[in-house]
C-alpha cells in the first residue's frame, strides 16, 4: 500500500471499464462544447450524449456490471457527468435562442435608415470659418498663437509702454507678473514677424481672455481674429480696400461703411470700422443704439516702433493690421440676445445653428 499501487491495481483489475469511460466521455464532451454554435449542433450532441441511447445513458447500462458493493461511487460519478452534460446543454440551448441565427433574420429593406445623430459647428466656429474663408480668398494665410502670452508679445513689442494707462484698457489675467493671458490675438503678429521675414499676409484668429464681468454682452473670454500685411510698400489705400472687400463679402454687399480715426499703440494712424447695422438697416435700433451703425473692427498701419521690435526697418517696409471681435458679431446675426447661452453647451440651443 506505500504508493497506493495496489489499490490502483485493484481498480484496474475490477472496474477499468467503466471509469475509463466516465473519464473519456467527459473530456470528449468538454472537448465538443465549446464548438457548439448553432441549434443543429447542440441537436446532434444531445443526440450523441443525452439520448436514451446516448453515450451518457450507456453508461447506466455499465453501471450494471460493477460489483455491488462499488455501485455507489460509480452511480454518484455517473449521476454526476449526467448532471453537468444537461446543464450544460440547458445553458447552450438558452444562448442559441436569445441570438438570432443568419438564416431566421429577417431583413427588411424597405424600411428607411437609421438616422445618426449629427453634431453641429459651434456658432462661434461658423462665423470664424467664414471669416477666415473670405480672407483665405484674398490671399492671407492663417497662424494660432500661444493664449499663455508674456507681457512682452502681449504689449511690450506692441508699443504699449511700461505703466502706459494703454494697458488698463484691456483687463489682463495675468499668470505670474510677466505672463499673461493674452487680451488678444494681436501679439501673433509680433511672433510671425520675428519668424519670418516680408513679404507677410496672414490671419491670426483665437481665443482671449479679459478680467471683465460677465453679463450679457461680456465674458471673460472671447474670440478675434487679427490680420497683418507687410511688404514693401504697404499703403493705407491697401488697408482700406481689403477692410472693404471683406466687410462687403461678410455682411452683405449692400451695408454701408465709414472709418472713424481711433488709438491703438501698435498701429499709426488708428482707425475704427463702423458698417450700417445689419438690423435695422441704419435706421437707428436698440443694438446700434440708435445710432444706425455698428463698430466692427480696429485697424491702422503697424506702427514703426513695432516693425524695429521685429527686426524690420520701418524706411524698408510698411504694413497694415486689423483687427476684430468674433462672439459679439455672432450674437447680431444669429439674433442671440445673451452671450452666455454660447457656452453653457445646452445642445438645445447648439443644434439650431
Ligand atoms: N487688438 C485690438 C483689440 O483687442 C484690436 C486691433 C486693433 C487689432 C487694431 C489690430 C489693429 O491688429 O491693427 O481691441
Amino acid at each position: 500500500m506505500s504508493r497506493g499501487g495496489e489499490l490502483f491495481i485493484f481498480y484496474e483489475k475490477s472496474m477499468p471499464m467503466i471509469d475509463e469511460k466516465i473519464v473519456s466521455i467527459q473530456s470528449e464532451i468538454e472537448k465538443i462544447l465549446p464548438s457548439i454554435s448553432s441549434k443543429e449542433m447542440l441537436e446532434n450532441f444531445r443526440i450523441e450524449f443525452l439520448a436514451r441511447k446516448g453515450k451518457v445513458a450507456s453508461l447506466y447500462d455499465d453501471l450494471k456490471t460493477v460489483p455491488s458493493e462499488q455501485k455507489p461511487v460509480y452511480g454518484q460519478k455517473v449521476n454526476a457527468l449526467r448532471k453537468y452534460t444537461e446543464e450544460q446543454f440547458q445553458l447552450l440551448k438558452s444562448r442559441l435562442d436569445s441570438t438570432v441565427s443568419e438564416k431566421e433574420e429577417f431583413l427588411d429593406r424597405t424600411l428607411p435608415g437609421r438616422m445618426r445623430p449629427r453634431g453641429t459647428r459651434h456658432p462661434i466656429t461658423q462665423t470664424m470659418e467664414e471669416m477666415k474663408s473670405i480672407f483665405i480668398s484674398m490671399g492671407f494665410g492663417i497662424v494660432y498663437g500661444p493664449e499663455i502670452e508674456d507681457d512682452y508679445h502681449n504689449f511690450e513689442a506692441l508699443n504699449f509702454p511700461p505703466n502706459h494707462p494703454a494697458r488698463d484698457m484691456q483687463d489682463t489675467f495675468f499668470i505670474k507678473d510677466d505672463v499673461v493671458l493674452r487680451t488678444h490675438t494681436t501679439p501673433v503678429q509680433i511672433r510671425i514677424m520675428k519668424h519670418r521675414k516680408p513679404p507677410i499676409r496672414v490671419i491670426m484668429p483665437g481665443r482671449v481672455y479679459r478680467n471683465e464681468a460677465v453679463s450679457a454682452r461680456s465674458n471673460y473670454f472671447f474670440h478675434q481674429v487679427d490680420g497683418l500685411y507687410v511688404n514693401e510698400k504697404v499703403t493705407f489705400a491697401e488697408l482700406k480696400g481689403t477692410l472693404i472687400t471683406f466687410a462687403k463679402s461678410f455682411y452683405g454687399s449692400s451695408i454701408k461703411y465709414r472709418f472713424r480715426p481711433s488709438f491703438f499703440p501698435f498701429t499709426e494712424p488708428s482707425l475704427e470700422m463702423d458698417i450700417t447695422c445689419f438690423l435695422c438697416s441704419g435706421k437707428g435700433c436698440r443694438i446700434c443704439k440708435h445710432t444706425g451703425w455698428l463698430e466692427v473692427l480696429g485697424a491702422g498701419m503697424v506702427h514703426p516702433n513695432v516693425l524695429r521690435n521685429c527686426g524690420y526697418d520701418p524706411e524698408k517696409v510698411s504694413g497694415y493690421a486689423f483687427g476684430m471681435g468674433v462672439d459679439r458679431i455672432s450674437l447680431l446675426r444669429y439674433g442671440i440676445d445673451d452671450i452666455r447661452t454660447f457656452f453653457d453647451n445646452d445642445i438645445r440651443f447648439l443644434n439650431q445653428f
